[in-house]
């Protein structure tokens, strides 16, 4: 659509003022904020202001809300047999390369302050390897025992796209075959005036975008051209992650073999929550549905209610780990529309204003609206949930400092380490109960998995005070 075209479109909606300095830009200007303004879905914008700017979007809660009845971690004795034939099943999903890898790394990371793509950030407790390496390393580890590559498909989005492709670039891929990356773009969407529900500009020839959530991801897979990619390799299932979490399982046979063998079309993973009110998002049966609600709408008063047993009755934390089916989100976007809830946040978002000042709003003045991807659970047939443990898949970097900071993902990387090896039969000395008194990290290439290291050989029985250890691809290394 050319500028004509687009001011044509945008008046009967009531949307002109997106278009007011355009005809003083320059034309690189015109072409940036006419390219933005194209690949909106502009037919569907009143509906989706009306609903969700004008209007608060009323999402009432289910009115029965019940816990979760989640697959344990270890099998009961019921569940042993099905458990070990997941297991198969996982494996044999990966030797048929019927698995891809799904990372999100779209959003903006304002919180950690980090000046860049998130999966930069340097993560590991003594390489200080960047969170995708981490990722690339399991990746690479489970394709080399699959005997099969495991196509990676990574989102990322306009703010961060082009910085992200150069940093795998210039990492050579951390030996990924490049053929077998795919990167895209979720969407943008832009920040609506609070009050009059017009489209607000962040520059007189940009709109102020923002990405559509993670749920968009649903959409972008399809839009890009990733599910035509996955159905002509034949991949059937996605493990789908975040990119801020370095200890989660990218990979996860028995994850994967559930899932597959209880014919779920979307799964998840679920933690027991450090607290009540821990800010994660909490699957319960509401309704008779599965669904995930976030910590910001489960009523308190169900957050802290406990059982007969004096345990906490909602305490399944989501820490947004999920596989799913490639025919379900083909089945999602089935005539070009992803039906999933906008949730609707109110910002402080700079802008243009109509005499082409601009404007610091030291109070909200805007509505952003996200979807998320765990909105897609209640639309999946025989979804699932599998419970794991904090300690094992869940320390994500998301603050610069405190709870869920590049500290305390670094401790429990460490953790993690001396828990698989004294699986593996090696002592580790222990400053306290839980804190080792070494400096210890393992390459994915070395080990994915307690089991794993288990069956690799460590000339060593024992770890003393102040050891700094890392395992790489071949074996540990003492270092000064
Ligand atoms: C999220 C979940 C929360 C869960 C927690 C676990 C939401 C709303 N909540 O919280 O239920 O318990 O993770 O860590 O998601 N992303 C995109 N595009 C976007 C927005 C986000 O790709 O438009 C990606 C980010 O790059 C990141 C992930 O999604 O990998 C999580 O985003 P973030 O906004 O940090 O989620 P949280 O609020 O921390």
């Amino acid at each position: 659509m050319d500028l004509a075209q687009l001011k044509a479109k945008l008046a009967p909606l009531g949307q002109a003022a997106a278009l007011r300095f355009a005809d003083s830009l320059d034309p690189a200007g015109k072409q940036k904020l006419t390219a933005q303004l194209a690949a909106l879905d502009l037919d569907k914008l009143p509906t989706l202001i009306d609903e969700n700017v004008r209007r608060k979007p009323h999402v009432p809660l289910p009115t029965d809300i019940k816990p979760v009845k989640a697959y344990p971690y270890r099998p009961t004795e019921e569940l042993k047999d099905l458990y070990d034939r997941a297991l198969v099943r996982g494996h044999d999903l990966l030797k048929q390369g019927k698995v891809g890898a799904f990372l999100v790394a779209g959003g903006q990371g304002t919180r950690l302050g980090y000046d860049g793509p998130k999966g930069e950030f340097p993560v590991t407790p003594i390489k200080n390897k960047p969170l995708f390496q981490v990722f690339a390393e399991q990746l690479l580890a489970h394709s080399r025992d699959a005997g099969k590559p495991i196509p990676w498909y990574i989102m990322t989005s306009e703010v961060n796209d082009a910085p992200t492709r150069a940093f795998f670039e210039e990492h050579r891929y951390f030996n990924y075959n490049p053929a077998n990356i795919f990167f895209f773009q979720q969407g943008m969407l832009p920040a609506f005036d609070m009050a009059t529900g017009e489209m607000l500009l962040s520059e007189k020839d940009s709109l102020a975008l923002s990405p559509d959530g993670h749920g968009g991801s649903l959409r972008a897979i399809d839009k890009s051209g990733a599910l035509a990619d996955m159905k002509k390799r034949g991949v059937e299932h996605l493990s789908y992650f975040q990119v801020d979490n370095p200890l989660v399982h990218a990979i996860d046979p028995l994850f994967l073999g559930l899932h597959d063998l209880t014919d779920s079309e979307m799964s998840s993973k679920t933690i027991a929550k450090a607290h009540a009110l821990e800010k994660v998002g909490n699957f319960v049966v509401g309704d008779n549905v599965l669904q995930v609600i976030e910590y910001s709408d489960l009523p308190d008063s169900l957050a802290r209610q406990v059982g007969p047993d004096g345990q906490p009755l909602f305490n399944a934390g989501s820490i947004a780990i999920h596989a799913l089916r490639v025919s379900f989100i083909e089945r999602l976007n089935h005539g070009g529309q992803l039906k999933l809830p906008w949730h609707r946040a109110e910002k402080k978002v700079p802008y243009v204003d109509a005499a082409g000042n601009e404007v610091k709003p030291d109070k909200p003045n805007a509505v952003k609206l996200e979807q998320f991807v765990f909105d897609a659970i209640p639309l999946a047939k025989n979804a699932i949930v599998y419970t794991t443990r904090r300690e094992e898949e869940f320390s994500p970097v998301k603050n610069a400092q405190g709870d869920d900071s590049p500290a305390t993902c670094r401790r429990d990387q460490v953790r993690r380490a001396a828990d698989w090896l004294e699986i593996a039969g090696v002592k580790v000395h222990r400053a306290s109960a839980a804190e080792p008194a070494a400096v210890l990290e393992i390459s994915p290439l070395f080990a994915t998995s307690a089991q794993q290291l288990k069956s690799r050989n460590i000339p060593f029985k024992e770890i003393k005070p102040n050891e700094t250890i890392y395992f790489d691809e071949s074996g540990p290394v003492r270092l000064p």
